[in-house]
């Protein structure tokens, strides 16, 4: 297996996306995280990751204040590319700060997906987000159909080429790999395949940002669960985890936080 091509330690990030998942009562799970995390100090980390619900817009302020004076970051799910506007339904990267979100989500396949976002558009979103002061958390990954056909690399450089900032650097730029496939599922590729994919997104990160690509966190998301967290957490280059499901109840996602290495 070839070193990993980064050599000061990155501090893992394990953020949570609840989708549209949650009304107000769940805001008691976000508070079981904030009550449990003083005590899990650095766990068996060298570096303690950083940790991040990004709940439903409607929850955001409510959670800001759930969880004010805790380490828990807070992202939204989504922006939209301008400040404010004539946009019925959005909200830009502003508002979301505003709210109290430090990271916005930008790019998941779902919306991808759903809304028809392009790479262009998801470009625009995380230029928005450097803009209002947030991490955008970018996020890349190859349906089934471009896994079997042999295409996830290309699929997945083509996405980082075009949906990255070129004035991206690694404190306010995350990239998430994703593979469509294993979203919900209870899948996930095996560990040579991700180890691969998080290489290949590496090289491609040093090339186009130098040293800034050398550091910026590169999660893997798609079905993480407290069962296969410390093993996905310690491949070569996964510099945290970007959960769906598992992050819903507090005993998941403490359990995945206490698993990264
Ligand atoms: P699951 O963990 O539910 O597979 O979702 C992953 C995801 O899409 C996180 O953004």
């Amino acid at each position: 297996m070839t070193p990993p091509m980064t050599t000061t330690p990155i501090r893992p990030l394990v953020a949570g996306n609840w989708k549209m998942n949650g009304l107000a009562a769940a805001l008691a799970e976000a508070a079981a995280v904030r009550d449990a995390l003083p005590a899990l100090g650095a766990g068996n980390s060298d570096v303690p990751p950083d940790v991040m619900i990004c709940p439903p817009a409607t929850l955001l302020a409510q959670m800001a204040y759930a969880t004010r004076g805790s380490p828990i970051l807070l992202g939204a799910q989504d922006c939209h590319w301008a400040a404010s506007g004539a946009h019925t339904g959005d909200i830009s990267a502003e508002m979301a700060k505003d709210a109290g979100a430090s990271a916005v989500i930008v790019g998941h396949s779902e919306r991808r997906a759903d809304h028809g976002e392009l790479d262009r558009v998801v470009r625009a979103k995380a230029e928005a987000a450097h803009r209002a002061g947030l991490i955008a958390i970018v996020c890349v990954g190859e349906t089934k159909g471009e896994r079997l056909a042999g295409l996830t690399l290309d699929v997945v450089a083509r996405q980082l080429e075009a949906s990255l900032p070129d004035a991206a650097s690694d404190a306010e730029t995350v990239v998430a790999y994703e593979p469509v496939w294993a979203i919900g599922t209870g899948l996930t590729p095996s560990n040579a395949d991700v180890a691969a994919v998080h290489a290949a997104i590496r090289k491609a990160l040093a090339a186009r940002f130098a040293a800034a690509g050398l550091r910026m966190r590169i999660l893997y998301g798609g079905s993480v669960k407290p069962d296969n967290a410390a093993e996905l957490l310690s491949l070569p280059e996964v510099n945290g985890a970007l959960v769906g499901g598992a992050s819903l109840k507090a005993a998941d996602f403490l359990a995945i936080i206490r698993a990264t290495p």
